[in-house]
């Protein structure tokens, strides 16, 4: 497959925040359709590969592509890409149903307000609808943030920390809507149970540089017997083993 059909190449991306190197020449790839976990600890880079994947930083050094696109130049990438940043805030004044509607609107979208109504109700959204943002629990201000990375149907959905703020029944309900999904995702998490429910495929960062990548399985096959995985990423992560 040619690299302008992945959905994501990063190829030796190097990133600063003036003097810090935040990514030390990150390279990876992933496939149209492709489900993948960004691990790492807090502050390895996650958010900022992602930043660059959307489009909203350019890498000092490297190339970033999203089917073949620049994200930080061409406008095409707006279409594509559905992002879902770090707490995400919608717009407080406005209620649940007048956010979704307003972007809906934003994006184009024909049936802006059946589009609403669908996607409230997936994400059982549809009791707060007159609420506006500012009353509403963190969690249920998280899930409007995903139905609003997703209300224009992205073939590439980057999510960062996803679960973050969600009870464990709203988790439950969010993973099994974004694995209806059929798009491409990366989808950035510190723990290894929501990378393994969410995707299958793994790309672990740690202080700026790529560490592992390979699938689920396989990480799971290189734990010891009875060792839980979470020892294996440990392990990884602190001998800071570069593939
Ligand atoms: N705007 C910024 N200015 C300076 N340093 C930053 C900025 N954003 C992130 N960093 C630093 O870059 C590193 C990577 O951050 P980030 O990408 O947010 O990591 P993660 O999402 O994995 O926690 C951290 O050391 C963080 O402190
Ligand atoms: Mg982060």
């Amino acid at each position: 497959m040619k690299t302008s059909e992945d959905a994501v190449s990063l190829s030796d991306v190097v990133k600063l925040y003036g003097n810090f190197v935040a990514l030390k020449g990150i390279s990876f790839r992933i496939p149209d359709g492709g489900k993948y976990a960004l691990l790492g600890p807090n502050g390895a880079g996650k958010s900022t590969t992602l930043k660059l994947i959307a489009g909203l930083l350019k890498p000092d050094k490297g190339i970033v592509r999203v089917y073949g696109y620049d994200p930080a130049n061409d406008l095409e990438t707006k279409k594509i890409i559905g992002y879902l940043p770090e707490d995400a805030t919608p717009y407080r004044n406005l209620s649940v149903r007048e956010n979704l509607e307003y972007i809906a609107a934003l994006r184009g979208i024909e049936n802006a307000a059946d589009r609403a109504l669908e996607i409230m109700d997936a994400l059982k959204l549809r009791d707060y609808e007159r609420a506006k943002v500012a009353k509403l629990s963190r969690g249920n201000i998280q899930k409007l943030a995903l139905a609003l990375a997703i209300i224009h149907r992205p073939r590439l959905l980057l999510l960062d920390e996803p679960l973050n703020y969600l009870d464990i029944p709203t988790q439950e309900e969010v993973i099994s809507m974004l694995s209806k999904i059929g798009n491409s995702m990366l989808v950035s998490t510190h723990i290894m149970a929501v990378a393994g429910r969410l995707t299958d495929n793994i790309i672990m960062i740690s202080r700026g540089t790529l560490i592992w990548q390979g699938t689920f399985a396989k990480l799971k096959g290189m734990s010891s017997e009875g060792e839980p995985i979470e020892k294996v990423v440990a392990r990884l992560m602190t001998d800071g083993q570069v593939v």
